[in-house]
């Protein structure tokens, strides 16, 4: 479904993505997992076309998406989260969410019952009305894949949906994450949170100082001596037994 071949990412003098090369299979859920700076977010920002890939290709359903932009990459099927979420703080929830479902929509009315389909689908419909700014980390992490959700995606890139969560919201959100599963929609998921990771994932690549260092199942990276150099740690492996 997704085909990144060679793609990598400067800024200035810097690479921060190198020579990226990796497969997700419709129906997919692949974790992405590496330290702070490794380049995750910035290789979502190159899948979706906020940046341009400086080499190699991206291909979408046979697709070479390399050269298009946020918009039609969206109309095509790939939408994400922002890991610092970006409500419209003083429209209302479901007006945040028409602006994703105005993307499918010709009609403000389809596009208001497309939005409330999202918000009822991430247990938001009754928070409607409540403004972008008087959310709850929660409720704004929710938000951002109501908005995405609404765009109608086959590919749903998730940038650290649980960060900042307590106990009890995490198990929701990981519910959550089981019906876009259910839903028939492939998931590529940026996450810190490994217990996580590590169970919702078929497979996870591991990136480190914009390298893909490692890629397979869930076993046998959390295995992987160059993992756990550089990112879960000898405490993570030994207590993985
Ligand atoms: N717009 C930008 N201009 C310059 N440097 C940037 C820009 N965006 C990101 N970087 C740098 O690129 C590197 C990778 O950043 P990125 O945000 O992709 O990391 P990350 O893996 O998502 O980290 P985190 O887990 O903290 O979210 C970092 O060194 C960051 O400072
Ligand atoms: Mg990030």
């Amino acid at each position: 479904m997704l085909e990144l071949n060679g793609v990598s990412k400067w800024f200035g003098g810097n690479p921060v993505l190198r020579d990226i090369t990796f497969n997700i299979e419709r129906g997919e859920v692949v974790g992405l997992i590496g330290p702070n700076g490794a380049g995750k977010t910035t290789l979502f920002n190159v899948i979706t076309g906020f940046y341009r890939t400086r080499s190699g290709y991206i291909k979408f359903e046979g697709r070479d998406i390399s050269r298009l932009n946020p918009e039609t990459i969206c109309r095509l099927g790939i939408c994400r989260t922002f890991q610092v979420t970006k409500p419209f703080s003083n429209i209302p929830v479901l007006k945040n969410v028409m602006i994703g479902a105005l993307g499918r929509e010709k009609t403000l009315r389809d596009a208001q019952k497309r939005a409330e389909e999202a918000l009822d689908f991430v247990g938001m419909l009754d928070r409607k009305t409540l403004l972008g700014r008087n959310l709850t980390v929660a409720d704004r992490k929710r938000l951002e894949i109501a908005r995405g959700l609404a765009t109608g995606p086959k590919l749903f890139l998730l940038d650290e949906v649980m960060a900042g969560l307590n106990p009890s919201e995490l198990k929701e959100m990981v519910q959550l994450i089981d019906r876009l599963i259910n839903a028939g929609i492939t998931l590529f998921v940026i996450e810190h949170i490994m217990n996580v990771i590590m169970n919702v994932s078929h497979r996870v690549i591991v990136l480190d100082h914009g390298e893909m260092i490692c890629g397979g199942v869930p076993g046998e990276v959390a295995c992987d001596p160059r993992v756990i150099k550089a990112y879960l740690g000898e405490e993570y492996a030994l207590a993985q037994g």
